[in-house]
């Protein structure tokens, strides 16, 4: 049995912020109905695709574990198709752009008169304000929230991460608003909406840095490379690798640096364990000297520290480092390539990361669910074709015979793709 099996998800997701949500969702043991236009689908199928006519790698590892039914819901069949669908399910999660769903006809008042006990869950680039009606990708949202302007260096632009903390992040805090809402229906009878705007989830995501913006009307930040010698201006900098939080780090050059880009390791200098530091780089002399003795008396010092830790961690490689640091406690980090990442047997052991087997595309790796449950153990199953589960949706959730939904093929309210699965 799985955490979420009986409660069925109405998919109206795109793109991936909407999809990532659906998919965790999904992994927990939800029924995913993944709504798409008939004869087009989800935009992420084609887009930066590798194998040609296949489904992209974008779309295969953000819908894995659902079904797809395409439905036109802006004709009048696909309307009533859409309407028993509302019926039918628990949840219903969008993130078109703002008003989309109202324009097809179903604002929020009208799905709670179908469905009283309907959640109705989106995700928009943007909270009630000025920018309500703005479209929004991952990066806006980075910038918008927060994350840009604190991350890069103090002499450079401000940067996007990799990590999608605008589309994903916001994926996940949907998804904590969806059970939570479940949780609650379970008390009220009724359902409610759940919005997460992803200007919010990465200023949530940010937190530390809105609170270095308060301390610095304290003070100069004594743990970021500005201090002691650069300037504060009235905003939180850029930190470049500083930890962010109370024990200072940086990433350091490893044996390699010189040709291979990924030979760095995250070192943390750690307080409680500050003399084994000082022993392992052959600095004996600054676990009693009073201008290294104490954490205070290194903030003004660390780039000197960490020059010295880097003369030794660039006689090593960053695997080497981690095996003499770890017996001694001292925090650290190899800087993985997505390569090392892909090839790790232990991830693969765990189901973080997966190989799938597809019909049109072959095998590929996706990244299974992060969240480890003891007694909803998670499968990862291939993202659905287009359409694949017309029919059997049809005739399951909604009780349509084959005359039926011959006519709703015929009307063009859903579609008629072509199955390809005969790899299976
Ligand atoms: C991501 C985003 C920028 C993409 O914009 P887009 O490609 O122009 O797509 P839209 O969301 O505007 O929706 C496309 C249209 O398709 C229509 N559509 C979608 N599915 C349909 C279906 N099954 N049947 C009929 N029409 C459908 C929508 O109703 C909409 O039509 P409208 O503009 O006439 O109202 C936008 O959806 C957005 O801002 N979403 C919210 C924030 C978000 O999630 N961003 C991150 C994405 S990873």
């Amino acid at each position: 049995m799985k955490a979420l099996e009986g409660v069925r998800i109405l998919d109206m997701t795109h793109v991936q912020s909407g999809p990532t949500c659906t998919q965790l969702l999904a992994w927990f043991g939800a029924d995913v109905i993944k709504v798409e236009r008939p004869g087009v689908g989800d935009i992420t199928r084609g887009q930066l695709q590798d194998i040609e006519g296949a489904d992209s790698l974008y779309f295969t590892m953000l819908n894995s574990n659902k079904r797809s039914i395409t439905l036109n819901t802006k004709s009048d069949k696909g309307k009533e198709i859409f309407e028993g669908l509302i019926k039918a399910c628990d949840v219903m999660v969008e993130n078109f752009a703002p008003g989309a769903i109202d324009r097809m006809g179903f604002p929020w008042e009208r799905i709670q008169e179908l469905n009283p006990r309907m959640i109705y869950a989106s995700v928009k680039g943007f909270g009630p304000g000025p920018y309500e009606d703005c479209k929004v990708y991952e990066n806006v949202a980075q910038c918008a929230g927060g994350a840009a302007s604190t991350t890069g260096f103090d002499d450079g632009p401000p940067l996007v991460t990799g990590a999608q903390i605008g589309d994903s992040g916001t994926g996940l805090h949907l998804a904590l608003g969806i059970v939570t809402a479940l949780y609650q229906r379970e008390k009220t009878g009724r359902g409610q909406r759940v919005l997460a705007a992803m200007q919010d989830g990465v200023l949530n995501l940010c937190r530390v840095k809105l609170r270095d913006q308060q301390r610095l009307t304290h003070g100069p930040l004594k743990e970021y490379p500005q201090y002691p010698h650069g300037e504060f201006g009235p905003a939180v900098p850029r930190s470049g690798n500083a930890s962010g939080g109370g024990q200072p780090g940086w990433i350091l050059k490893c044996r390699g640096w010189e040709t291979d880009p990924d030979a760095y390791i995250y070192f943390i200098t750690q307080a409680p364990v500050w003399g084994r530091i000082c022993k392992v780089i052959g600095r004996e002399e600054w676990i009693e000297d009073p201008d290294y003795a104490t954490a205070e008396a290194r903030l003004p010092r660390l780039t000197e520290i960490f020059d010295a830790i880097e003369e030794w961690t660039k006689t090593k490689t960053k695997f080497e480092v981690m095996e003499t640091l770890n017996p001694l406690d001292i925090p650290c980090g190899p800087i993985l390539s997505l390569k090392e990442i892909a090839e790790e047997p232990s991830l693969r052991e765990t189901g973080t990361v997966v190989e799938v087997d597809h019909p049109t595309r072959g095998s590929y790796l996706t990244v299974g669910n992060p969240i480890k449950l003891s007694d909803s153990p998670s499968d990862v199953s291939r993202s659905p074709l287009l359409g694949e589960h017309t029919d059997e949706i049809l005739s399951e959730v909604l009780g349509l015979n084959d005359g039926e939904i011959a006519d709703a093929k015929a009307s063009g309210a859903v579609g008629d793709e072509p199955r390809n699965i005969a790899a299976e």
